[in-house]
C-alpha cells in the first residue's frame, strides 16, 4: 500500500479528524502507480500533462485530462470535495498546483498533498506550516503526505502562488511557465545545436522533445526546411510552443517519443536535445531511447543532430542505430552528434562503420 493510499484509507477514515468529505475529487499530477482509494461512486478527474503517464492512466480506464483548463470542477463545474496534489521538482509549479486546487475546493473540502523528498516535499511543508497548520502529516518511504483545510490564510497565499506560476514571456521573448525545461532562457546546448546544425537542415524535420519551441523556431529560420514536427510529451510545453511558433510549416504533436513508430514518418532530419533527468536522477536511457526513435523515423538518407551534456554515454547507442556518426562540435559542457544512415530496427547483416 502506498503512503498516500494508507493516509486516505486509515488516517482520513470515517470518524477521523479530517475524514474524507463526500463529493467529487480532483487529482493534479496524477500518478499511474496510485489507486487513490477513491470509491467507485466518487466522481474523480485526474490531471496529468506528461504523455507517458497520461497514457498509463487512460489505459486503466480512469477519467484523465492533460491540463487543469480541461478539468473543470466537480459536476457542472462546481467545487470539488477532495483535491489531491502531487508536487513537481519546481516549487513555483507546485505552488501553482496548490493554488489551482484551492480555487476549485469546496469551503468544507480537503486538500491532500503527497510527494517525495526529491521533489522538495519537506521544504514545501515548512513553507505551508508558516501559513496554516496541516490537519495531519505522515512521513513514509522517502516522502510525506499531509492534509489541509482551505482556510482564509491559505486562500490568500494562493493568489500569489497562481500569479507566480502562470505562463509569461522569458528572456528569449518566448512564452513559458515554471517547471518547463530551461523555462527562463534558451538552453546553451540547444543554442549550440541551432548554430552548428541549423544551416544544414532541409526538408521535413522532427524536433524530438521540442519543449516550448525555441529550437524548432531556429530550424524554421532556414528556408530549405519544408516542415517541422514538434514532438513533446509535456502538454504545457507543447501548448506554449503552439503560441511561440506561428510558422505554418510547424506541426505540434503531444506524443511520447519513445512510442513513435516508423509508420507515416520519413523525416529528412531529426534535431533533439533529449531529456536526461527524471526525479533529479540522471536517466541516460531516455536519451538512448530518443536515439532509437530518431533512427526509426528518419529516411534512409536522413540525418540526426543530437546535443548532450558531455558526460552522457550516448556513443554506444549511436553505434547501434547509425552506420555513420561523429561529434561535430564540442564545448566544455556539451557535445553535438551528427549521425546518418540509420540502421533499420531488424539490423540484419549490417556492418557498423564509425566515422570519427
Ligand atoms: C532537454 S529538454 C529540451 C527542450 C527543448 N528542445 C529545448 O531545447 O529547450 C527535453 C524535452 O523532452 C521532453 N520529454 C521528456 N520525455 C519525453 C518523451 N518520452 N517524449 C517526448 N518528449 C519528452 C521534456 O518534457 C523536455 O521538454
Amino acid at each position: 500500500m502506498t503512503r498516500l493510499q494508507r493516509f486516505l484509507d486509515e488516517t482520513l477514515a470515517p470518524g477521523a479528524i479530517g475524514a474524507l468529505p463526500a463529493g467529487p475529487a480532483l487529482v493534479i499530477g496524477a500518478d499511474p502507480a496510485e489507486a487513490y482509494a477513491l470509491p467507485e461512486e466518487r466522481e474523480a478527474v485526474l490531471v496529468q500533462p506528461f504523455r507517458p503517464a497520461f497514457d498509463a492512466l487512460a489505459a486503466s480506464g480512469r477519467t484523465v485530462v492533460p491540463s487543469l483548463g480541461e478539468a473543470g470542477g466537480g459536476s457542472g463545474g462546481g467545487p470539488v470535495a477532495l483535491a489531491i496534489v502531487h508536487p513537481t521538482r519546481n516549487r513555483r509549479e507546485t505552488l501553482g498546483r496548490l493554488a489551482a486546487a484551492l480555487e476549485r475546493l469546496h469551503p468544507e473540502g480537503l486538500l491532500v498533498v503527497d510527494g517525495q523528498k526529491t521533489e522538495g516535499i519537506d521544504a514545501l511543508l515548512r513553507q505551508i506550516r508558516k501559513i496554516a497548520p496541516p490537519l495531519a502529516v505522515e512521513a513514509r518511504r522517502h516522502g510525506k503526505v499531509f492534509a489541509l483545510r482551505p482556510d482564509a490564510a491559505l486562500l490568500e497565499a494562493a493568489g500569489g502562488w497562481a500569479e507566480a506560476a502562470r505562463p509569461r514571456r522569458n528572456q528569449a521573448g518566448f512564452t513559458t511557465a515554471p517547471g518547463m525545461f530551461s523555462w527562463e532562457d534558451v538552453d546553451p546546448g540547444s543554442a549550440l545545436l541551432a548554430e552548428k546544425a541549423g544551416p544544414a537542415l532541409r526538408g521535413r524535420v522532427a524536433d524530438l522533445g521540442a519543449g516550448w519551441g525555441w529550437l524548432a523556431a531556429q530550424a524554421l529560420a532556414n528556408e530549405a526546411v519544408t516542415a517541422v514536427d514538434l514532438i513533446e510529451a509535456d502538454h504545457g510545453a507543447i501548448e506554449a510552443a503552439r503560441q511561440n511558433v506561428t510558422d505554418p510549416r510547424a506541426r505540434f504533436r503531444w506524443e511520447d517519443v519513445l512510442r513513435l513508430g516508423p509508420e507515416a514518418e520519413g523525416f529528412d532530419a531529426v534535431i533533439t536535445n533529449p531529456p536526461f533527468h527524471q526525479d533529479r536522477r540522471a536517466r541516460p536511457e531516455l536519451g538512448i531511447g530518443f536515439i532509437g526513435a530518431a533512427a526509426r523515423i528518419l529516411k534512409p538518407r536522413g540525418t540526426l543532430y543530437l546535443v548532450a551534456n558531455r558526460h552522457l554515454p550516448y556513443e554506444r547507442a549511436m553505434e547501434s542505430h547509425f552506420r555513420n556518426w561523429e561529434i561535430i562540435a564540442e564545448t566544455p559542457a556539451f557535445k553535438l552528434f551528427e549521425a546518418s544512415r540509420p540502421i533499420p530496427p531488424s539490423g540484419g547483416g549490417i556492418r557498423h562503420r564509425r566515422r570519427r
